[in-house]
């Protein structure tokens, strides 16, 4: 496989080419960043460290029957994936409430919900991830009502998958942000699942193994990634 020209740089990720048109060569970079691009820095192993969480359960969903875009990791920062036609929405499932959904409803950040919550954010840093419904995403032509049903379900599939995979880790899995695409007419998930998209908690203590030790100083974020990494049985 060879790594041809340069796709697309986004936050987190390169996207190249390569000799075969139907796959991508993703770099993960230790840029981190949060509040869609405004607070930046660099944070040395962490495109290492979230190459390989991302590998890992992206192989445990597959195991589990959900089809999803990796082929296989390639390096130590970098993965071969298949070249999926993105739908640009996010979709997010919240088992716990935090983050937007405590701000903008007054919640207290820690509250269990019942039932796992769904919500879809449209992707566009420029516009701050707005919040948008089913109705959008269909009237914009973005996705068919078919595929809306599709991506909710394998959002929820994965939640089945992971929320005891972290548990039995002794990690909660309070909310997490999914990527979905198209590859020759299958709806494949995309993009990435690492601590950088979603947040976990350590089940006793409650204290924070995810992005939010950036977004809000924390400290010790690559340790933390470590640190789920090493409980998951991640090698590193
Ligand atoms: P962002 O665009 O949010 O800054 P990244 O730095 O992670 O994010 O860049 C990776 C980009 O590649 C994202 O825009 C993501 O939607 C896109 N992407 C992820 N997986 C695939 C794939 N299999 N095929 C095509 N595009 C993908
Ligand atoms: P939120 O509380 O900011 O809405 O985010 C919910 C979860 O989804 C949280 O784990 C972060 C993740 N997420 C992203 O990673 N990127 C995004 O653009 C959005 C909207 C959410
Ligand atoms: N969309 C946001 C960003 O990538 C999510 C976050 O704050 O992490 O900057």
């Amino acid at each position: 496989m060879e790594k041809r020209q340069e796709i697309y740089r986004g936050k987190a990720k390169t996207v190249y080419a390569t000799d075969d048109p139907d796959l991508l060569w993703l770099t993960f970079r230790n840029d981190a960043t949060a509040f869609d691009g405004e607070k930046k820095a660099q944070l040395d192993r962490k495109g290492e460290v979230n190459n390989k969480i991302n590998a890992f359960i992206m192989g445990k969903l597959e195991a589990a029957g959900i089809r999803t875009h990796l082929v296989r990791r390639l390096s130590d920062t970098e993965s071969l994936v298949r070249k999926l036609t993105m739908i640009p929405v996010e979709c997010v499932v919240r088992n716990v409430v935090a983050g937007s959904m405590s701000k903008r409803l007054g919640i207290p950040e820690g509250k269990a919900l019942p039932t796992p919550v769904f919500e879809f954010f449209y992707k566009s840093d420029a516009l701050h991830d707005p919040m948008i419904n089913d109705a959008h995403i269909e009237v914009l032509g973005w996705a068919t009502k078919d595929e809306i049903a599709e991506m909710k379900a394998l959002t929820f599939r994965v939640n089945d998958v992971l929320t005891p995979l972290f548990a039995d880790a002794g990690i909660t899995l309070v909310d997490y942000k999914l990527e979905f695409g198209k590859y020759r007419g299958e709806m494949l998930l995309g993009d990435e699942f690492t601590p950088d998209g979603c947040r976990l908690w350590d089940s006793k203590t409650q204290e924070k193994m995810d992005k939010d030790r950036f977004r809000r100083d924390l400290g010790n974020v690559i340790e933390m990634y470590m640190e789920v990494a090493r409980r998951i049985g991640v090698v590193l």
